[in-house]
């Protein structure tokens, strides 16, 4: 008898039901190859739930996200023009932020990797690196930092402040997450801070060289923040596991998404300490070109490969379904967003009646 895995469904606004739909069509096609048996259950969130309940994170989809095992998520949010419309307010915060938190999602991998069949699109001039082409993840603290610490002003509002905090309990569980998957890929972690200037960045620095004293067989790197913003964009290819806390994860995770060339290829993950994983890709709801068809699904099917290598550790899946994405690129199957050289684009769910086809090669 297989294991049972329950799967939680929230497609939410704009593209993020017309991408879920196609993930789950390539989850329909590759779920028999897996140990386990899949659930599937669809709760709303976002704009989409207020619909219903007045409110972006019901209590029946918080009692889902309690209940289930896995969580993909399409995206959340209105068109920006809307912002102030009740249905829209707020709802990045009250929906994903609050779920991270429901869940406390401590870390976020971000894998950034190119295809040689697109590196002609990206903004980076990556041809001088073949046969080399950058292939990294970037594995960012999301529960400390500036973003958690105290916040006010004072001197009648005309000083603000944001406190930075870490502790070295939360330093040391995304250490040795990310020592732990680096282990899975070529052994070489650069951890990222600011220590020359920042008090949180030595306790950062001081505990990842501990552990890294414990972990010999990975060889650790240090660098610092400005650096590293700038190695990304020039030299990609030195990196294979990136290590950084919550604020620099987000800045340093965006300007890595330059390097593929579009937003939609992109998968990310993030992983709670009561053992879920929650799969997402890391663009929102793009409601320019919501209800249109056109909307690139590989970033939500990627996250579908990336659940079978981390969630159900099955990377014969995973590598599967990558495969499949190379092979229907190679044959320049582009979704509009990947335009150059006036091929005709596939529409989104086009793309993934093709993507089906390459398969099962
Ligand atoms: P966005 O990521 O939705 O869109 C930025 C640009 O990238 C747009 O031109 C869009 O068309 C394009 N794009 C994004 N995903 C694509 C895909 N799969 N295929 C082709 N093109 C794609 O960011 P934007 O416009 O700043 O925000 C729109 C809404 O999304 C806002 O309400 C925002 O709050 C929300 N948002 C939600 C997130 C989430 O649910 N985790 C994350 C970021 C933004
Ligand atoms: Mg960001």
């Amino acid at each position: 008898m297989k294991k049972s895995l329950k799967i939680l469904v929230l497609a939410g606004d704009g593209i993020g039901p017309e991408v879920v739909d196609q993930a789950l069509r390539v989850l329909d096609a590759v779920k028999g190859d897996s140990k386990f048996e899949f659930s599937i259950q669809h709760e709303l969130i976002g704009g989409a739930a207020f619909e219903v309940h007045k409110e972006h994170f019901p209590e029946t989809t918080k009692k889902a996200c309690e209940d289930a095992d896995i969580i993909l998520f399409g995206a959340v949010g209105g068109p920006l023009s809307e912002q102030m419309n009740p249905k829209w307010k707020n709802c990045e915060v009250n929906s994903i932020l609050a779920l991270r938190k429901l869940l406390d999602l401590f870390a976020n991998v971000r894998p950034i990797k190119i295809d040689e069949s697109l590196i002609k699109i990206s903004p980076l001039r990556l041809e001088k690196f073949l046969p080399k082409t950058p292939d990294l993840v970037i594995i960012r603290e999301l529960t400390g930092d500036l973003y958690f610490g105290d916040k006010g002003r004072r001197e009648n509002g005309t000083v603000a402040f944001d406190e930075c905090t870490y502790s070295t309990d939360q330093i040391e569980r995304i250490t040795n997450f990310a020592f732990n998957l680096a282990r899975k890929r070529r052994k070489v972690i650069h951890s990222i801070d600011k220590a020359n200037v920042l008090e949180t960045s030595k306790l950062w620095r001081e505990t990842v060289s501990r552990i890294s004293n414990d972990n010999l067989d990975i060889e650790q790197h240090t660098m610092l923040v400005d650096n590293c913003a700038m190695q990304l964009i020039t030299n990609p290819t030195i990196f294979d596991t990136v290590l950084t806390s919550n604020m620099f994860g987000d800045i340093l995770s965006d300007a890595a998404a330059v390097i593929p060339g579009s937003l939609g290829l992109l998968a990310s993950a993030s992983f709670g300490s009561s053992g879920k994983w929650l799969f997402e890709p890391p663009s929102g709801s793009a409601p320019d070109i919501a209800g249109k068809d056109i909307a690139n699904p590989i970033g939500m099917i990627r996250c579908i490969a990336m659940m079978f290598e981390m969630a159900t550790e099955e990377i014969m899946i995973h590598d599967k379904i990558e495969q499949a994405i190379s092979r229907t690129l190679d044959k320049h199957i582009y979704t509009a967003d990947l335009q150059f050289e006036n091929h005709n684009p596939v529409a989104c769910s086009k793309f993934t009646d093709l993507f089906l086809e390459n398969l099962h090669l």
